[in-house]
């Protein structure tokens, strides 16, 4: 196995609870990775970990062999570690397909000196983001809505759309939380099958957190159980659900 994402001896506390403990995840190259737990378990706050906008204690992270412990989120975005963000209310009011087109490149930003001397360039690179973002919104299906706003599209438009915006650079791997949340049966399905295309596809490694075990069984394998902010079990889907410590966790007593 190539792990392309390690989370080594990982601690986060926030004030006096400890909320990530002493956590270890290796994620493997082309795989889509999987991760269950009750709620406060710490996925969300490990994927803050692991995509920069937190910090932790102690313990590190490494992204394709290399320690990106002290990077920036943004230094992360730059080496192809991404995750999705909900539509911010100010791209509402943009078109899909202007959304799309905003995503920054994962390239050298635009310098001014480009702006200014070489403006034909600049609109050649305008094109080529013109003609990624026509591509992108046909593979996700929104071609037909590509000129309404992103605020008037339905929830599972929206989960389409933000998985187009991670295709705008060439990721290498997907952090997914919670994206089925909401979204209708028929656009789910659309989802889970661009996830798969965009893993056989186009190489992508996914990390995805998700509440609906159908989701889950159908897409990841393999698929880590977080409990108490460290891992509990890893292993295929049946195994897990079947694995006794894993039904006491989410429907022991205390749980219930
Ligand atoms: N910024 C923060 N400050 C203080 N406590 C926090 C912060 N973020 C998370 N927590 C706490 O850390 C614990 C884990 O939260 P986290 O959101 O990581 O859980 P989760 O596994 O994603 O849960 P869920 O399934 O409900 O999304 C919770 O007790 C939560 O209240
Ligand atoms: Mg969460």
């Amino acid at each position: 196995m190539i792990p392309l994402i390690e989370v080594q001896h990982v601690n986060k506390a926030f004030g006096g609870l400890q909320v990530i403990n002493d956590c270890s995840i290796n994620v493997e190259k082309g795989s889509i990775t999987g991760m269950i737990g009750p709620n406060g378990a710490g996925k969300s706050t490990l994927f803050n970990l692991i995509a920069g906008a937190l910090t932790p204690d102690s313990g590190r992270v490494i992204l394709d062999g290399e320690d990106i412990t002290a990077l920036s989120a943004d230094q992360r975005f730059h080496r192809g570690l991404l995750r999705t963000f909900q539509i911010a209310h100010e791209f509402s009011q943009m078109s899909a397909l202007e959304n799309l087109m905003m995503v920054p490149p994962r390239q050298a930003g635009e310098s001014l000196f480009s702006t200014w001397f070489k403006p034909g360039q600049v609109r050649e690179e305008e094109a080529q983001v013109r003609r990624r973002a026509l591509e992108v919104i046909e593979f996700v299906g929104l071609h037909h809505v590509r000129n309404e706003l992103a605020g008037n599209l339905s929830g599972g438009q929206k989960k389409l759309l933000e998985l187009g915006r991670t295709m705008m650079t060439d990721a290498k791997v997907v952090l997914l939380d919670e994206i089925a949340a909401g979204v209708n049966r028929t656009l789910l399905g659309d989802l889970i099958g661009n996830i798969e295309r965009l893993n056989r596809e186009m190489g992508y490694t996914f990390l995805v957190i998700e509440h609906d075990m159908d989701m889950i069984a159908r897409l990841c394998d393999p698929v880590i159980v977080l409990a108490q902010g460290s891992v509990m079990v890893e292993g295929h889907i049946q195994d897990i659900q079947n694995n006794p410590d894993v039904i006491e966790a989410y429907f022991g007593t205390d749980a219930a």
